[in-house]
């Protein structure tokens, strides 16, 4: 499987912290954001990882992370022109992909679940695509699923009236067929291709899964308490 980093976007809700710090490059706890999804990644037993960023701070990423050789990675550096949405950036990565399965994780979350066991899991499946969520507590800031009987009824994005504590996070894993399935996407009314939307067709094709996260997640882009309680969280396992 081959691994891709979505560290694009324009950080809204972090500025001013993001005015000219990608969000991606915030520090939590010791470390720049980023570097704990690259040991995410490594921890998955992927080893060859695409980042992709915009323009204005792609430089950034190659001074910070180089090669990737510290982390027991290959990494690769694609360029989002323009902020078009997480299943935009995904689409970027095809090439790279090169017919293989595909683990996407954002540039943002921070959690402490293992990935490995899933990874092992959707390797031997034939086709489809796995979601991780996990119960939080302001669930409309998210993605939402909805699950009965162990399989994926709904996902909603940031719903005003959510179905279920679970949110989905920024974990997802896809067969080959997603490439061609970005290709049909719509943009939202925000103007962006939703990761969503991508996930909600393998929905209707029934073969979307999804597995429960253990432990912790954050995803810090989505406020200043999210940030600080990632550093929290991070500082007390140390
Ligand atoms: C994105 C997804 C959302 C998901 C979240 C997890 O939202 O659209 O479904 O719950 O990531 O990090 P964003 O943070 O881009 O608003």
């Amino acid at each position: 499987m081959r691994g891709i980093i979505l560290a694009g976007g324009t950080a809204t809700r972090l500025k001013p912290l993001t005015e000219v710090v990608n969000k991606h490059l915030l520090p939590v706890y010791n470390k720049p954001v980023i570097y704990y999804t690259l040991e995410k990644m490594a921890q998955a037993g992927i080893k060859d990882v695409l980042i992709t960023t915009g323009a204005e701070h792609s430089g950034e990423f190659l001074n910070l992370l180089r090669s990737g050789k510290e982390f027991g990675l290959q990494i690769s550096y694609e360029v989002q022109d323009e902020p078009r949405g997480l299943s935009d950036a995904v689409s970027l990565a095809e090439d790279f992909a090169d017919n293989k399965k595909i683990l996407v994780i954002l540039g943002d979350n921070v959690f402490s679940h293992d990935l490995r066991p899933a990874v092992e899991k959707f390797k031997q499946q034939e086709k489809g695509a796995m979601i991780f969520a996990i119960p939080m507590k302001n669930p409309s800031q998210y993605g939402v699923v909805e699950i009965k009987e162990g399989k994926v009824v709904s996902l909603e994005e940031k719903p005003k009236n959510p179905k279920s504590d679970l949110v989905q996070t920024g974990i997802y894993m896809y067969d080959n067929q997603v490439f061609n399935l970005i290709k049909t996407l719509k943009p939202s009314t925000r103007g962006e291709l939703e990761i969503t939307d991508l996930n909600n067709l393998y929905l209707k094709q029934g073969q979307l899964s999804c597995e429960i996260m253990s432990g912790w997640w954050v995803d810090i882009g989505t406020s200043f308490d999210e940030l600080y309680r990632a550093n929290k969280l991070v500082a007390e396992k140390k």
